[in-house]
């Protein structure tokens, strides 16, 4: 078998394109069983075989990550591995949730409709369905622009972002009783003594709200308003930034947010990927859920702030040398909570997160 796979590799490159076509779609039936074989084959390939190699695993879906991402050797085998990635296939049960603010056209007093562009082109050119629209209400973002809020006082403040959750699958992995929300005073009131508060009947717009409405589920369905102050203020992460002098990102999420994704769209062992990871609230999260987790962040400075997020409590001597170590050459840190290790990738290192659990 490891023969034919090379043998059908090797004609990606060498024979006309209804050929290469016919070479890949073979290697996509025995991606199904062989699929370790051939990741193994994608660091050594050439451009040309690797794009052959990504469009046959990711067809046949049946890879396992942690393979995937040994195979990142320089920046073409990242994008087949991230295609890999992108490219679910029907039936795959993740979710994809892009979190947008919204923006004005500069100078003007007119909105952007970036947000909405980008959607459309997730859904249009990419594959993706819109499961559901959410949008995070954040009672303590601050006016702006000022232009047009404080100032002239012609445009409301904007509080809310918009949040995409989209999946390639019309059924991804989705569970509501995961994030309930409190019930209200009413309902506790309804729940502790229905009899007195409500009588089962037909209402007139047809619903027939049976006797099952006054049953506690343990809380109630959330609505697609997500209500969550951003006003961390007393954390590790910004205690620890403030004491060894570096900024702290400035423009975290609060936890609860990628929390909530998180608990609905996920289970414990699931992988959580954030892409712009900035100070890795969302790997915190996922961690805090038991989820696995892995962050892209683009600055360095973030990224190794981001670990104050996981180790223990340390004497201000212990994070003095725990920062001096994490600035130094070295990107592997020991975190000391349970014995784990967490391994910072810049260009290339091996792979290591998995070995942390
Ligand atoms: C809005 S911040 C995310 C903050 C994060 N949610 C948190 O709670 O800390 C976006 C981050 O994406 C990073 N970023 C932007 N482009 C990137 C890229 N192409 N690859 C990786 N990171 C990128 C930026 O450096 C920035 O830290």
């Amino acid at each position: 078998m490891p023969n034919r796979c090379d043998a059908l590799i090797q004609t990606f490159t060498e024979l006309t394109e209804p050929i290469r076509i016919e070479a890949v779609r073979a290697l996509r039936k025995i991606s199904e069983i062989e699929t370790t074989n051939i990741i193994s084959k994608l660091p050594s390939s050439s451009e040309d075989q690797r794009a052959g190699i990504a469009w046959a695993i990711s067809r046949s879906g049946n890879f396992v990550l942690d393979d995937l991402i040994r195979t990142m050797v320089d920046d073409d085998a990242r994008r087949c591995a991230a295609y890999i990635l992108g490219i679910q296939d029907k039936e795959s049960s993740g979710s994809f949730v892009l979190d947008l603010g919204g923006a004005y056209v500069s100078g003007r007093p007119v909105r952007s409709l970036y947000n909405y562009k980008v959607l459309f082109r997730f859904c249009e050119e990419h594959g993706f369905n819109l499961a559901e629209e959410f949008f995070w209400h954040n009672p303590a973002k601050l006016p702006s622009p000022i232009e047009w809020v404080n100032k002239r006082k012609i445009r409301a403040k904007d509080a809310v972002n918009t949040i995409w959750w989209l999946s390639k699958s019309d059924f991804p992995k989705a569970d509501v009783r995961n994030v309930l929300s409190p019930y209200s005073e009413r309902m506790k009131k309804l729940l502790e003594d229905s009899e007195r508060f409500y009588q089962p009947k037909k209402r007139p717009s047809g619903h027939d709200i049976s006797s099952k409405f006054s049953s506690s589920n343990g809380g109630a369905i959330p609505s697609n308003l997500l209500q969550i102050s951003n006003t961390e203020s007393n954390s590790q992460y910004l205690r620890y930034c403030s004491a060894v002098g570096v900024k702290a990102h400035p423009a975290r999420f609060p936890e609860k947010l990628p929390a909530f994704f998180i608990q609905f769209l996920t289970e414990p062992g699931d992988i959580v990927l954030d892409i712009f990871a900035g100070s890795n609230t969302t790997g915190a999260a996922a961690e805090q859920a038991g989820r696995h987790w892995l962050a892209f962040e683009r600055d360095k400075k973030y990224l190794l702030a981001s670990t104050f997020r996981f180790i223990d409590e340390l004497s201000p001597n212990e994070l003095i040398e725990f920062w001096s170590k994490a600035i130094s050459s070295k990107i592997t840190l020991e975190l000391m909570k349970s014995q784990q290790e967490m391994v910072l990738m810049e260009e290339l290192a091996e792979y290591k997160a998995n070995e942390r659990r």
